[in-house]
């Protein structure tokens, strides 16, 4: 009876976790199959045949049967956004990807050609050699093939270290690059393209990839003896895996914030001892289909939305054992800030812009980043003290009273959720609004934390105020508490 409960309970995560699976297996069979595809285009000969040099050089590599990925970004743009003619396209250099395993077949043909072929190599530490790109003249036109090495579930594309002429700025090459597995289509001339352009345009702009740094790591393990938590990644890291996914498919951005950036970083995994995953994101892209994408699910399911969409705004999410929060940074000037809320006092952080967002590899799947981690965590626990694990009267720096919830905002400010998804109305949702209100409700109103167009009129007075002029010291007491340190870093 236990595992027929169980595997009910846990359908959902069942079918998810089965979905995920089959598309990332479908996409990489796309790509690998596409061997049998050429064979095929070859021996009909090509339909559009061009005066391009471009389509003279694919016409020699599809001979070889090399797959090639466009991955320009600017081509793409140019092919499939605004839908212009390949032939008309005026570019000295185009970037493909091609699959590191295709690399050997690639140099033993173009030994002898009339192409130019220049390639860039970097030696590992294992003194191997790693060929990471491979240029391409003809007739000053460049096939730019940048090579895709496998890392965890996705690719990475290392730094090309060959000089190039000054007028050529690299889309892949110019830093390392993370390249996640896509479905793919095939263009007239023979070459693959992203199935979904524009979201591939859009994973690009946070492609940027950063390294842990894997010297702390060490000093983690071998100094202060803090190694990873197998229960606690058991609890984490699907539910983290999960929220990724789902903000990636809404093309929505994030990055790990707090503790978790920290754990990333410092641990290369995460801090053994924390007790919460952070995300941020950005408060303009905020839209519904975030609610809607984790009421009620399965994995990490809303708890409760604290603060309203245009202030402070955090969502709780709650896997039955373990808390991720989201919290949302607002622009301001030349910086952002976020909130946290304690009953009616609201806290404020401030963090950097984030003008871009890089990559990173945490439990092999790819996840987004500041660009810059170090000032970051600068930001977030002073200058170079979050290098060292700090454990006792920890004090939030970064953690500014702001002000008090108003009566009407107040009203609105908490919603909190069952794990089906519907607005919780029991007594603990209540209280939680009721305790700190000046106001009698006798309901929680059903908007989502947004103030109604109309003027808000507020429900009767408390026949005994509640909350007067003591309790306000009590509150206090609350503030200092809660800029002391509970959480560890
Ligand atoms: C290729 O060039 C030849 C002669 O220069 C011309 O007749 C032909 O139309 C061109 N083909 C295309 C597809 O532009
Ligand atoms: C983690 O989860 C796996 C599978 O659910 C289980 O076999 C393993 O014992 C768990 N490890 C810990 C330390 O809880
Ligand atoms: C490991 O994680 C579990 C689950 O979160 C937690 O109960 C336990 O205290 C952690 N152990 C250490 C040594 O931090
Ligand atoms: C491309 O991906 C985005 C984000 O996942 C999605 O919203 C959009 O519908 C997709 N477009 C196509 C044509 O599949
Ligand atoms: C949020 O919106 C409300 C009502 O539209 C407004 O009174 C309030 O000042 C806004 N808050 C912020 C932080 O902009
Ligand atoms: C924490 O702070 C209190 C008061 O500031 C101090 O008495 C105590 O020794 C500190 N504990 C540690 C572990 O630093
Ligand atoms: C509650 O109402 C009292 C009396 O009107 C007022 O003095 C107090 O500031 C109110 N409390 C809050 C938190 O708004």
């Amino acid at each position: 009876m236990g595992l027929i409960r169980l595997l009910y309970q846990n359908k959902s995560v069942i079918l998810f976790c089965l979905f995920t699976y089959v598309l990332f297996w479908l996409t990489i069979g796309t790509f690998k199959q596409s061997t049998e595809l050429n064979k095929t285009q070859q021996s009909n000969g090509l339909k559009h045949r061009s005066n391009s040099t471009f389509y003279f050089i694919f016409d020699h590599l599809l001979q070889l049967k090399v797959n090639l990925l466009l991955i320009d970004p600017y081509v793409l743009n140019y092919l499939f956004i605004e839908q212009l003619s390949f032939d008309k396209l005026e570019r000295q250099l185009i970037t493909f990807a091609i699959t590191d395993d295709l690399v050997e077949r690639f140099i033993q043909y173009f030994q002898e050609t009339i192409f130019s072929i220049t390639i860039s190599e970097n030696i590992l530490s294992n003194h191997k050699t790693s060929i990471d790109h491979i240029f391409i003249e003809y007739k000053q036109k460049i096939i730019h093939l940048a090579i895709l090495h496998k890392y965890k579930s996705f690719y990475l594309i290392e730094e090309n270290i060959l000089p190039l002429s000054e007028n050529i700025q690299l889309s892949y090459g110019d830093t390392l690059r993370a390249v996640e597995p896509v479905e793919v289509n095939v263009h007239e001339y023979s070459f693959f393209y992203p199935q979904n352009v524009s979201h591939f345009l859009w994973l690009y702009q946070t492609s940027k990839f950063l390294h842990c740094n894997r010297v702390l790591a060490d000093e983690m393990e071998d100094q202060f003896h803090l190694y990873q938590n197998a229960s606690q990644l058991n609890l984490t890291v699907t539910p983290m895996k999960n929220i990724a996914y789902g903000l990636n498919e809404l093309e929505k951005h994030y990055w790990l914030a707090g503790g978790t950036l920290l754990g990333w970083y410092r641990h290369c995994g995460l801090i053994p001892f924390t007790q919460d995953a952070d995300f941020g994101l950005f408060a303009e892209e905020y839209d519904e289909s975030i609610r809607n994408y984790f009421l009620g699910n399965p994995i990490a399911y809303l708890w409760g939305a604290l603060g309203l969409v245009n202030d402070s705004l955090e969502f709780r999410l709650y896997t039955g054992r373990f808390t991720l929060d989201l919290f949302w940074a607002y622009r301001e000037g030349d910086h952002r800030w976020c909130g946290y809320q304690v009953h009616r006092a609201k806290f404020r952080r401030t963090l950097p812009l984030l003008e871009t967002l890089c990559s990173c590899d945490l439990f092999g799947t790819r996840f987004s980043i500041p660009c810059s981690p170090t000032s970051y965590l600068d930001g977030e626990y002073g200058k170079d003290k979050w290098k060292s694990p700090l454990e006792k009267n920890y004090t939030w720096i970064n953690m500014k009273f702001h002000s008090l919830w108003n009566d009407i905002s107040w009203m609105y400010a908490v919603r909190l959720y069952t794990r089906q998804g519907k607005l919780r109305t029991d007594q603990f949702a209540f209280d939680w609004i009721s305790n700190h209100f000046n106001y009698s409700i006798t309901s929680i109103p059903s908007f989502f934390n947004i103030l109604p167009n109309e003027p808000v009129t507020l429900p009767p007075l408390k026949t005994k105020l509640v909350y007067g002029s003591p309790i306000k010291k009590k509150k206090s007491r609350k503030k200092s508490k809660s800029t002391r340190k509970k959480r560890l870093i």
